[in-house]
């Protein structure tokens, strides 16, 4: 029997969710990497060095009902268990924009994959979740979703965050009584094709938070939002 902790990362064909992906390999998880297109999958499979025997590429657009539906569906014809969910997947279409004149359809479609997305996935991979003995869902929010210091950039995306950290509180509440511990996390300005060649953080720096919750951060922590291992505002 495998028993590595088993970990899902959505959208871990690209920057944050595949460092993750790799990061928690050489941590021996085993990982099911998740992707809209199942080719972006293969290829990181075969890329990576380390333990790849130990990972799955699964397709699954988060943004989509069916795809959720089906994606948990293939995944328990493999197994039983979930014990680490990351809900990385995540968008960015409206950097140019104002709170003002921002679309409603990109307001939805942010809305859509950023916040519904993570509770879509979160619900329909529960009943595995239920099934691990340290059960953990991490949502990979933004500093841009702090009401603290929101300004005015990004309102889409903005709003998409300060949503998931209340799908974050929200959830943590009502999966407490099944000992599933729920954190929004922000990795900081990271260069990826979302983050940008000028982003000062590295890929390393920006799965390290993620990555100590997946892997031992205390119980207690859960319902809050971090930065760099510590409680941030909301
Ligand atoms: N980079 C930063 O500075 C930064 C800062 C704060 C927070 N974050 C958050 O960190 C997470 C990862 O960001 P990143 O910088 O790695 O972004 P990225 O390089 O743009 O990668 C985004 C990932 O999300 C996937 N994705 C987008 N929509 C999806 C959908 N509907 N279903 C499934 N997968 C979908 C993409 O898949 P495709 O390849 O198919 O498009 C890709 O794998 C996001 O939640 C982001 O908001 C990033």
């Amino acid at each position: 029997m495998n028993r590595r902790k088993l970990a899902l990362v959505t959208g871990g064909n690209r920057g944050i969710g595949r460092e993750l992906v790799h990061q928690l390999l050489l941590k021996e998880f085993q990982v099911v990497l998740t992707c809209r297109n199942i080719k972006d999958g293969e290829a990181v499979v075969e890329a990576l060095d380390g333990p790849v025997d130990q990972l799955t590429a699964l397709i699954m657009d988060v943004s989509d009902d069916e795809s959720v539906m089906l994606a948990s569906k293939s995944f328990g014809e493999r197994f039983d268990r979930l014990d680490v969910l990351v809900n990385n997947a995540g968008i960015l279409l409206d950097e140019a924009e104002s709170i003002l004149t921002v679309s409603e359809d990109i307001l939805n479609q942010t809305w859509n994959t950023n916040s519904l997305g993570a509770l879509r996935v979160t619900r329909a991979f529960l009943p595995y979740l239920k099934n691990s003995d340290d059960p953990r869902v991490i949502n990979v929010s933004s500093l841009a979703g702090q009401l603290k210091d929101m300004g005015s950039w990004a309102p889409a995306y903005s709003i998409s965050k300060t949503a998931l950290n209340a799908v974050t509180c929200l959830l943590s509440n009502d999966l407490a009584q099944f000992n599933i511990k729920v954190n929004s996390v922000s990795p900081g300005w990271i260069k990826t094709d979302m983050g940008g060649p000028t982003a000062p953080g590295t890929l390393e720096e920006g799965t390290d938070t993620i990555v100590w919750l997946a892997e031992e951060a205390p119980a207690e922590l859960t319902g809050s939002f971090l930065r760099d291992r510590e409680p941030a505002d909301w």
